[in-house]
């Protein structure tokens, strides 16, 4: 049976106090709806119908820009009438042989494997629901079982008994459902309640009143069903949520420093004895090779990092693609664009910028090489900048194989260097340096023999 799941994100999110959407706040570098419709995707559901209201124009700019794999249904739900008001707007595109998963925008781990669990329960009954027993239901929809340990209602906070109110398992929200009979349950739903809304919990009750059997599912993970109304409970559920990926990194063979001082956010794939410092954040994708160390405080955007590099502590990279047994760092900047060849070594307090820096080629303090191809096993001297911006234009820099480049040398682009030339240390180079020529571009010491320094009157 093919499966559609639906998804609520129509809430207001008003304790997040923020001006965007709720399910657009990032968890581990991601929105939290997307954490959703990837659990949905995971499941093959065949269309997701994303019911939004509050902001939904902003929500649907969002995946414009990042389209996903399934296809996408939109449904406006206007008024906030009530989690059964919500699915009612989205079943008339849902047909009468699918099942259903309804699942929120807000409650982002979600694991497909539980969703799988569900489904296969809805399956056999036509409807049923994700528990979970927890010492704090506060707030929650009880779940009311009979003598038999049948589930035969959900009772909202705002509705139930004292008595009921001791119930310790919860309606997770997230339920599954057969399309067709789901509809027909739904058509019997009223605002009969304390807070006037049309309740999507009623349709236990009124499947057990059918004769019909209501499956339960118990989730022993809460951080799975965890739902985020402020940013205190999104920033609990970001440290669960990087913990579990280091440990994960760390039961496959990544040397993790501290599981608490890792955040991940995105893909990444990694090779054998891969070494991970404190405070490492890895954003966007990135892999790294065999051997790797990261030191710490380090950043890596989007990096592509070969086997053995060693990237030492405080250094920033983005979009930088290193070949084997580069060395970064302490305090180097990599910007997009940069490429390293083989034991290339960009040392502390370095910038590169749409660089390449071919194999052994070293640059290793205080310099700024952008717009620059360097080839092999060039050295650069301290201080050196390529002057590629005019204030206007940009200007490329060419520097040929094994140049030596001498302290403080300023660049000024366009211009080349030629293979096994030499640049004497201060240079202002404005022309071309032939191969293996010194090039030395400076005003000339002169020394003033026997000076007498001023003496105070
Ligand atoms: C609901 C359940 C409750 C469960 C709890 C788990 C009902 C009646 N109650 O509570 O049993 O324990 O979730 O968190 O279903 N939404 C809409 N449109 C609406 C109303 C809600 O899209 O008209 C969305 C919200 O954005 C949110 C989700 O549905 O993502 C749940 O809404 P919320 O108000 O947080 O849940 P409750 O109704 O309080
Ligand atoms: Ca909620």
């Amino acid at each position: 049976m093919s499966t559609d799941v639906i998804v609520l994100a129509a809430g207001k999110g008003t304790r997040m106090y923020s001006d965007q959407p709720k399910v657009l706040h990032p968890l581990g570098g991601k929105p939290m709806l997307s954490h959703v419709l990837d659990a949905a995707a995971a499941i093959d559901a065949e269309t997701i119908h994303l019911v939004t209201g509050f902001q939904s124009a902003q929500v649907r700019e969002y995946f414009d820009k990042h389209p996903v794999a399934t296809p996408l249904n939109w449904v406006e739900q206007r008024e906030q009438l009530g989690t059964g008001h919500a699915v009612m707007q989205a079943v008339p595109s849902v047909s009468d042989d699918k099942t259903v998963l309804v699942l929120y925008g807000d409650v982002p781990l979600i694991s497909p494997a539980s969703l799988q669990q569900l489904r296969d329960k809805a399956e056999a009954t036509g409807i049923a629901v994700l528990t979970l027993v927890t010492d704090n239901p506060a707030g929650l929809g009880r779940i009311i079982r009979d003598d038999q340990d049948r589930i035969v209602a959900i009772v909202e906070e705002k509705d139930a008994t004292p008595e009921q109110k001791r119930i310790t398992e919860i309606n997770t929200g997230i339920m599954a459902f057969n399309a067709g009979r789901l509809k027909t349950w739904l058509a019997s739903i009223t605002t009969a309640n304390a807070q006037g809304e049309y309740y999507l919990t009623d349709t236990v009750a009124i499947a057990c009143g059918d004769g019909g059997t209501v499956s339960g599912l118990q989730t022993f993970d809460d951080d799975e069903v965890q739902g985020v109304n402020n940013r205190l409970q999104l920033a609990d559920l970001e440290r669960s949520y990087q913990r579990r990926q280091a440990r994960q990194l760390a039961l496959q063979g990544v040397t993790v420093s501290d599981p608490a001082r890792l955040d991940i956010r995105g893909p990444i794939t990694v090779g054998r004895d891969v070494m991970l410092d404190v405070n490492v954040i890895l954003q966007g994708s990135n892999r790294l090779g065999d051997r790797v160390t990261i030191g710490p405080n380090v950043i890596l955007i989007d990096c592509d990092i070969g086997d053995d590099c060693v990237i030492l502590a405080n250094s920033h990279l983005e979009g930088a693609r290193l070949s084997s047994a580069c060395t970064i760092g302490p305090f180097a900047r990599l910007r997009p664009g940069t490429e390293l060849g083989a034991h290339a070594k960009i040392g502390n307090f370095v910038e590169t910028k749409k660089s390449t820096i071919g194999a052994g080629s070293k640059v290793n303090h205080l310099s700024y090489i952008g717009d620059a191809s360097v080839a092999e096993n060039v050295n650069i001297g301290a201080g050196t900048i390529t002057c590629n911006y005019d204030g206007v234009n940009k200007y490329k820099t060419t520097i040929e194989a094994d140049v030596f480049v001498g302290s403080n040398t300023a660049l000024v682009a366009p211009v080349s260097i030629g293979r096994n030339a030499t640049i004497g240390a201060g240079s202002v180079i404005t022309s071309n340096v032939p191969e293996s020529d010194l090039a030395v571009a400076r005003g000339r010491q002169k020394n003033i023999r026997g000076w007498k320094r001023p003496v105070k009157k």
